[in-house]
């Protein structure tokens, strides 16, 4: 894993969009795999004053995203599609109808994930951008997912429920389940970026870097791709 430990949140965003730019820029027609959440949003606003200025293009680029909450869909604030519309690809020239996520408001979710799984399959992510979780998931692959696990309705720990409902206005309002790639699809990307920013996740950056490799700790099994690029700054860094 290669580690690149920077100041503080701004200087992570500054250094993740550049190696999500130079991918873009080399390859316009890549497939990125994206995420949700706090982490990625400095990220995100950096790749939009790029395309502004003129820098970068998304239109002829593909995305798939990580995980979508089980019973929300498009029409609701809080799904993982509104938030990838209103911070990314709304402000760009990304084309919608390449971009994918799980739908949330899927009938059968079971159904969903077969038919997102088999997306995935067909197209092969360049680079799979991350956040982590502060017990250690990735998407929403909780501690204990299997490591060869694909697209799946997961239940989402307390710890994650609680983490994610400052966004909502009640806790009770946090679903409960979400749809979510695997582990071993998040591993199936050529590339893997990780982000992560502040205390809070320190002991999660210990596992993930230098723990075993265990279900324990998802992020663990990033240990075994041959291509990640952590990046994360001096309070997620603390225990290393
Ligand atoms: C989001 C996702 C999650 C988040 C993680 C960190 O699509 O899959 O794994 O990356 O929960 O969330 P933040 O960045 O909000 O701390």
């Amino acid at each position: 894993m290669k580690i690149i430990k920077v100041k503080n949140y701004d200087e992570m965003s500054d250094k993740s969009a550049e190696i999500l730019a130079s991918v873009v820029k080399a390859e316009p027609h890549a497939t990125l795999g994206l995420a949700t959440g706090s982490t990625v949003l400095g990220t995100y606003d950096r790749l939009v004053e790029m395309y502004k200025r003129g820098e970068i293009s998304f239109a002829d680029i593909s995305s798939f995203n990580l995980d979508e909450y089980v019973g929300l869909g498009g029409d609701s604030d809080q799904s993982y599609v509104h938030y990838m519309r209103k911070h990314l690809f709304c402000r760009t020239d990304f084309d919608l109808k390449n971009t994918h996520l799980p739908d949330g408001a899927a009938e059968n979710a079971e159904e969903e994930c077969a038919r997102y799984s088999a997306l995935l399959a067909a197209n092969p992510r360049r680079i799979q951008l991350l956040g982590l979780g502060s017990d250690g998931h990735i998407g929403f692959n909780e501690p204990y997912s299997p490591f060869d696990g694909t697209t799946h309705v997961a239940e989402l720990a307390e710890s994650t429920i609680s983490d994610n409902s400052r966004l909502f206005e009640r806790l009770e309002a946090v679903p409960r389940k979400a749809i979510t790639m695997g582990i071993a699809e998040i591993m199936q990307a050529r590339s893997i970026l990780i982000l992560v920013s502040g205390a809070a996740k320190a002991e999660a950056v210990r596992a993930m870097v230098n723990g075993e490799v265990n279900e324990s700790c998802p992020a663990s099994g990033l240990q075994r791709h041959g291509d990640v690029t952590l990046i994360v700054d001096e309070a997620a860094a603390g225990l290393l």
